[in-house]
Formats: C-alpha cells, sequence, structure tokens
C-alpha cells in the first residue's frame, strides 16, 4: 500500500490505478478505524479493483468548542489495518495540502444540512461537503462509501452529487453501508473512545430505546408520544442529555408527524460523559 501526502503525486498515484479502465472505490475517513471503517474497505473491495482510503482529520467540520484537538489520531495503526484489508494506496493530506493559502470556498448544502445535526453543530455539515467534494475531485473514485452510522452526511453528500452534477462518483455511485454494531448494540464510532466502561454499558441503552420505539411506532403509536418516552428512556439508561429524537423523512430529513410507511428513519443524537454519540435506524 502506498501511503501518499501531496496531491500531485496522488494524481499520478491515481492515474496509474485507473490504467487499463480499472475501477476505484473510494473510503473517506479521519482515522482512529473500527470494524466499521473495515466493512466499508470490504465492501469497496468487493466492488472496485482498486480501493483508495483518506485519512483527514478535517477541521472545518469541527466547531470552536469541539473536539479537534482531542480527536483520536493515529495514522501509523490505521495505515496497517488498511493495508491488512488490500487497500491499494492512502491519501494522507496535510491541512496544508487540503486548504492552501487563501482558501476561500465552502459548499453549504440548505434544508437537509439545517436539522438535527446541523442545527446542534453550526457549518459542520459546510465542513464536511466541502472535504467530501474535493476529496472527490481529487481522486476521482468510479464509487464511495460511508457508514450509514452518520445518516445525515450521507443524506448530504448525495444531495451534494445531485446539485453540483457530480460524474466521479455520480450520485447513485454513493453507496451507504449498514451501521457496525457492537455485541450491546452500540454503534461502532471513533468517539466511543471518550467513554469509561461504566459509560460504554448504559449507552448500549440508546440503541435498545430505539429499537422499542420503531416497533411501537410500526405497531402504529402516535410519534410526539413514542419520541416523548423515548427521551426518558434514553435518560434513564444514564444519558445525561438528548441533543434531538426525531423520526425523519429518510432523504430529505424533513419531519415526519404521522407514519404510514413511507422511507423514514429514527435519528437521535444524547450526551454522556464527555461523549455526544448519534444513532439512526430504518423506521
Ligand atoms: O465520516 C467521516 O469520517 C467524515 O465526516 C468524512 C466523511 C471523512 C469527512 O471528513
Amino acid at each position: 500500500m502506498q501511503t501518499i501526502n501531496r496531491l500531485d503525486d496522488l494524481r499520478k498515484a491515481v492515474d496509474a490505478l485507473k490504467i487499463g479502465g480499472k475501477t476505484v472505490a473510494l473510503v473517506p475517513t479521519m482515522g482512529a478505524l473500527h470494524e466499521g471503517h473495515l466493512a466499508l474497505v470490504r465492501e469497496a473491495r468487493a466492488r472496485a479493483d482498486h480501493v483508495i482510503a483518506s485519512i483527514f482529520v478535517n477541521p472545518r467540520q469541527f466547531g470552536p468548542n469541539e473536539d479537534l484537538d482531542a480527536y483520536p489520531r493515529r495514522l501509523a495503526t490505521d495505515a496497517a489495518l488498511l493495508e491488512a484489508e488490500g487497500v491499494a494506496l492512502l491519501w494522507a493530506p496535510t491541512v496544508d495540502q487540503m486548504y492552501p493559502q487563501g482558501y476561500a470556498t465552502n459548499i453549504s448544502v440548505s434544508g437537509v444540512s439545517e436539522v438535527a445535526c446541523g442545527a446542534a453543530r453550526p457549518g459542520h455539515f459546510d465542513g464536511v461537503a466541502t472535504v467530501v467534494c474535493k476529496l472527490f475531485n481529487q481522486v476521482r473514485p468510479d464509487i464511495a462509501l460511508f457508514g450509514e452510522k452518520d445518516w445525515q452526511q450521507l443524506a448530504i453528500i448525495r444531495r451534494m452529487a445531485r446539485d453540483l452534477d457530480l460524474t466521479q462518483p455520480h450520485a447513485n455511485a454513493i453507496i451507504g453501508i449498514p451501521t457496525v454494531r457492537e455485541p450491546s448494540g452500540l454503534a461502532m464510532s471513533s468517539r466511543n473512545q471518550y467513554l469509561t466502561d461504566a459509560e460504554r454499558d448504559s449507552a448500549a441503552g440508546l440503541s435498545a430505546a430505539m429499537l422499542h420505539a420503531i416497533a411501537a411506532i410500526n405497531a402504529g403509536a402516535d410519534i410526539g408520544d413514542t419520541l416523548a418516552r423515548l427521551n426518558a428512556q434514553i435518560l434513564a439508561a444514564g444519558f445525561v442529555s438528548v441533543d434531538y429524537a426525531d423520526v425523519r423523512e429518510a432523504d430529505t430529513l424533513e419531519t415526519i408527524t404521522t407514519f404510514s410507511g413511507q422511507p423514514a428513519r429514527l435519528l437521535v443524537a444524547a450526551r454522556i460523559g464527555n461523549a455526544r454519540l448519534i444513532d439512526n435506524m430504518p423506521v
């Protein structure tokens, strides 16, 4: 596996991988890799001739009081994991390569970026859309894979690809991979490292409460009543606060107040200890 951190080197290496019409899959990450990331890489390998993974802790998607400095960085360990999974190229740019002196462009996807995590983390999804658009232009992959754990991020990236007429990758080639969970049900996340053992046990209550809520909605319970019960259950499990717990239309993320079988997701963000955890499931 080659590890590259300069854009001119990346372009040459990508061109070499594409010789003979070989296809390339991109798996964008911020590192601190876990089984969820490795599931993306495995699926990418099954779908393309070569896999390129990126590791870049993107400062533009962290708010002023967020965990940019504390975010786990362990490039050597991550590189070994990616190499063992058969990744051809690791793109690990520096901040200066990604945002050179004078950088001034921002991509903002309105609507779908403004609710849920977008309301709680102003500017976060502009940072995500901007860096993902740059990664797409840098690598020009045939397909790109993202975890469904960040459902809103996936919806925003698809919206951006449609709106900007992207072709490398095309919006339909942006592939979501189901969330990988611990045996307890806790969705895997690089931020789970912030949890103590006791908090990790409590955090497992989130997915259990969400499954109850989904069962209730599917059995015809009122969405407002169900979400109120869900909030109470999440707090009873040991979370200190619930940022949001909403049922939303799967693509637009518009709020759903009456469920009639339309594509829908239950999305939750809640705080426990020093961590803000997010999770989502289909209704
Ligand atoms: O999901 C992530 O790890 C990041 O938001 C992404 C897509 C790599 C952009 O920085």
